[in-house]
C-alpha cells in the first residue's frame, strides 16, 4: 500500500466553538494536528487574555487524553481593544495573535472593527510586541459584489495597513483569489497566508450548480476556477508564505440547511486527508509536508513538530453526518463521499 509519512502538521486557522460542538470537533482536530490557532469569534467574542485562558481550559478539558494537542489562542479585535491588552496578550503564554474581523464580514463579526484607522495605535502595539495580525480580508460595503470583497479589501485596506506598519506580521487568512496570492507573493516575508481545503478543491459551481448546496457555502465565498488554480499553484509551490489553515467552521445541520444558511464548511474530521486529495490532484504530494507541517510553524516562530504521522492510500467513506447532541447533527464537507487517503491511527 502506498504510504506518506509526514511530520505531524498544525492547523493555523480553526473554529472549534464551545459546549457539545467543541467536544466532538476538537477530537477530530487533535487526532491529526499537534497545535491549532483557535479563532475567537464566539458569542460573546474572546477579546481579552483572561477570556482566552478560560476558553483554552475548556478546550483542553474537551480534548481526549489520548492526544497531545495545544490550542494556541487568539484575541478578537474590537473598536475598544487597548494597547494595554496587546501588552498583556504578548506577555501571556496562551495568546499568539489578534484577529481582525471587519464588522459584518462573517459569522459572529458584528462586534468586529468598524473603523480601521481608529485602531492603528493597536496595530502599532502589535508591531512593537511582535504579535501577528490575522485578517479576515473582505470589505463589507453593501454595494460591493460578494465575489469582489477580498480583492477590494487588499487594495483599499490591506495595502494601507502593511505600508503603515511595515514590520507587523500579518496572515491574510483563507485566501481565495489570484489577487490575494499575488499580493502575498510580492510582499516581504512578514506577510503570509493560510489556504483552506475547500478553496483548493472547489470553485463556486459547487455551491450553485444543480441546486443550492449550503455545505459549500463559506466566507470568503468560493470563487471562479481561475482563482482556485492560482490557490493550488501557491499551496503546492513550496513558497513558505502559504501554509495550512483549514478554517473548519462547524455549524449545526439545521442552521446550514436553512432559508438563511450560516457560512462555514466543516472539514476538521478529515482535514489532512482533504489536503492530500488536493495535492495529489496537482501531482504535488511531495510539497504537502512543507505546507502542512513546516511553514506555519516557521511563520509563527514556533518549533516544528517532531512526531510523524502516516497517511495511507486507502478508500474510506465520509459519514453522512456526525451526531453532536440529541437531535443535532453536523454535516461534514464531502458527506457520504469517498476519500482516497486515510490517516493511520
Ligand atoms: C467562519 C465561522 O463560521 O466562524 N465561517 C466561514 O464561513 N469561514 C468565520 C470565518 O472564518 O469567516
Ligand atoms: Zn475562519
Amino acid at each position: 500500500m502506498q504510504q506518506l509519512i509526514l511530520t505531524q502538521p498544525d492547523d493555523w486557522h480553526l473554529h472549534v466553538r464551545t459546549g457539545d460542538m467543541l467536544k466532538t470537533v476538537i477530537n477530530h482536530t487533535a487526532r491529526q494536528f499537534a497545535r491549532a490557532i483557535i479563532m475567537p469569534n464566539l458569542q460573546p467574542p474572546v477579546t481579552n487574555t483572561e477570556q482566552a485562558l478560560c476558553y483554552q481550559q475548556e478546550i483542553q478539558k474537551a480534548t481526549s487524553s489520548a492526544y497531545e494537542f495545544t490550542p494556541l489562542m487568539v484575541l478578537y479585535l474590537t473598536n475598544s481593544t487597548t494597547i494595554e491588552e496587546v501588552k498583556k496578550a504578548a506577555e501571556s503564554a496562551a495568546v499568539y495573535a489578534f484577529k481582525l474581523y471587519p464588522a459584518g464580514a462573517t459569522t459572529n463579526s458584528n462586534q468586529g472593527v468598524t473603523d480601521l484607522q481608529a485602531i492603528f495605535p493597536v496595530f502599532e502595539a502589535m508591531e512593537k510586541y511582535h504579535l501577528p495580525l490575522l485578517i479576515h480580508g473582505e470589505v463589507t460595503d453593501a454595494e460591493v459584489d460578494i465575489f469582489d470583497r477580498e480583492r477590494l479589501f487588499i487594495d483599499q485596506k490591506l495595502r494601507v495597513i502593511h505600508q503603515s506598519f511595515p514590520t507587523l506580521r500579518i496572515v491574510l487568512e483563507h485566501v481565495t483569489t489570484r489577487e490575494a496570492v499575488q499580493f502575498v507573493q510580492e510582499a516581504p516575508p512578514n506577510i503570509g497566508a493560510t489556504i483552506t481545503p475547500q478553496h483548493l478543491l472547489y470553485n463556486r459551481n459547487a455551491i450553485l450548480v444543480g441546486g443550492i448546496k449550503p455545505h459549500y457555502y463559506c466566507l470568503p465565498i468560493l470563487k471562479r476556477e481561475t482563482h482556485r488554480l492560482a490557490l493550488v499553484e501557491a499551496a503546492t509551490s513550496g513558497n513558505p508564505k502559504f501554509f495550512l489553515g483549514t478554517d473548519s467552521a462547524p455549524h449545526m445541520q439545521h442552521l446550514k440547511e436553512n432559508s438563511c444558511g450560516c457560512a462555514g464548511c466543516y472539514s476538521a474530521y478529515g482535514a489532512l486527508e482533504l489536503y492530500a486529495e488536493a495535492f495529489e490532484q496537482a501531482n504535488a504530494l511531495d510539497k504537502l509536508e512543507g505546507f502542512a507541517s513546516f511553514y506555519g510553524a516557521d511563520f509563527y516562530e514556533l518549533p516544528r513538530n517532531t512526531k510523524k504521522i502516516t497517511l495511507e492510500k486507502t478508500d474510506w467513506q465520509v459519514p453522512a453526518s456526525y451526531s453532536i447532541a440529541k437531535g443535532l447533527q453536523l454535516t461534514p464537507l464531502k458527506a457520504g463521499e469517498t476519500l482516497h487517503w486515510k490517516l493511520k491511527d
